[in-house]
């Protein structure tokens, strides 16, 4: 990656940079392309308006762009933010008569690159602040492009994991992938931030992972459950924790995993919390994780169906489950149907 940027960083040293100059005043702009041409290395073109620079840079990507912040058609930071909603990949720096210190950081937190007065400064500076800016740019996409590919690989790990589990216990195969996919769902309709959101997909994927410690045998066995292979199984959100506590998540993956069976009224495991005490993400798991369950086959009895479901978190709304969680849930599948529960299936790892 560092050697394709070098590359393209010695590419530029060796030819013109092809400079966009967005500036509705012509003796300005001459002025700009003047200094630029008397230090050199600058290929300008440019544009009077917002509408024209944004079709400019459409049509034939610049390798930067100088932008006026003053356009007929656009003022101050809607310039930015309009430009570079249409051309988020190009570098930017602002040029602008406003001497004016905190637009040049309100530019820079909006993703431009740099901040140049007009009048101050000569061709030098203004080659440097570009070639910066291109630069940093580059760093920036790079970066960027890192994150998501991290995020993208968390994720399929996640699944990966998930699906370990589920492959050891067929009965419940897709369980924990309905799960997150009912969890995000109420998330979505409880109006919550996207990054809550996604944690609550790690989390739904994962919550069942300490099952991973149950015999197989027990997972599977028909009939009614003993009280010794209840006990068991009982353990599996501490188990859950202690396998989870110390991956560094941006979210409290551990703490969702060890709540999913708490109950509101305290009657929950294993640490009887209640109330506020549960945090929201298992509050609304453990919702998800009581309506994917009543509504599907075990191995211990047939599949109860969606109105048992349903009827069970009305039933409990306020004692066991959270009444704005059960709220969200029911409106989510009276909306969109039992289908909620397979939509969004993971491409095949
Ligand atoms: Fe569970």
């Amino acid at each position: 990656m560092h050697l394709k940027r070098d590359l393209e960083m010695t590419d530029m040293r060796s030819r013109e940079v092809d400079l966009l100059v967005v500036e509705d005043n012509p003796a300005d702009a001459r002025l700009i392309e003047l200094l630029l041409s008397e230090v050199g290395g600058f290929n300008c073109r440019r544009a009077a308006t917002l509408g024209e620079a944004i079709a400019g840079a459409g049509a034939e990507p610049p390798d930067a762009v100088l932008l006026d912040l003053s356009l007929p058609d656009a003022h101050g930071i809607e310039t930015v933010e309009r430009f570079r909603a249409a051309a988020p990949a190009l570098p930017i720096v602002i040029c602008t008569g406003l001497d004016d210190e905190s637009m040049g950081l309100l530019a820079l937190q909006h993703g431009c690159q740099d901040y140049l007065v007009k009048g101050q400064g000569d061709g030098n500076l203004i080659r440097r602040t570009i070639l910066y800016a291109i630069e940093r740019k580059a760093v920036e996409e790079e970066r960027r492009a890192t994150a998501e590919r991290l995020k993208r690989v968390l994720l399929q790990t996640v699944r990966s994991l998930s699906l370990t589990l589920e492959m050891r216990d067929p009965y419940t195969t897709g369980h924990q992938r309905r799960v997150a996919q009912l969890s995000t769902a109420i998330g979505r309709q409880m109006g919550l931030s996207d990054a809550t959101v996604e944690g609550l997909r790690t989390g739904g994927l994962l919550h069942d992972i300490g099952k991973i410690h149950i015999p197989a045998e027990f997972l599977s066995r028909p009939g009614k459950l003993s009280a010794e292979v209840h006990k068991v199984i009982r353990m599996h959100p501490q188990m859950g924790w202690e396998i989870m506590k110390d991956i560094e998540f941006p979210w409290p993956v551990a703490d969702m995993i060890r709540q999913h069976h708490e109950r509101l009224d305290g009657s929950g495991y294993p640490l009887g919390l209640k109330g506020d005490e549960i945090i929201l993400e298992s509050r609304i798991i453990a919702v998800a994780d009581v309506l994917e369950a009543i509504s599907s086959h075990r191995p211990y009895r047939p599949a109860l169906g969606l109105d048992v479901a349903i009827q069970e978190l009305r039933d409990h709304s306020g004692s066991r489950y959270d009444p704005a969680v059960v709220r969200a849930c029911i409106a989510v599948v009276e909306e969109k149907g039992v289908g909620i529960l397979d939509e969004d299936a993971p491409p095949p790892l």
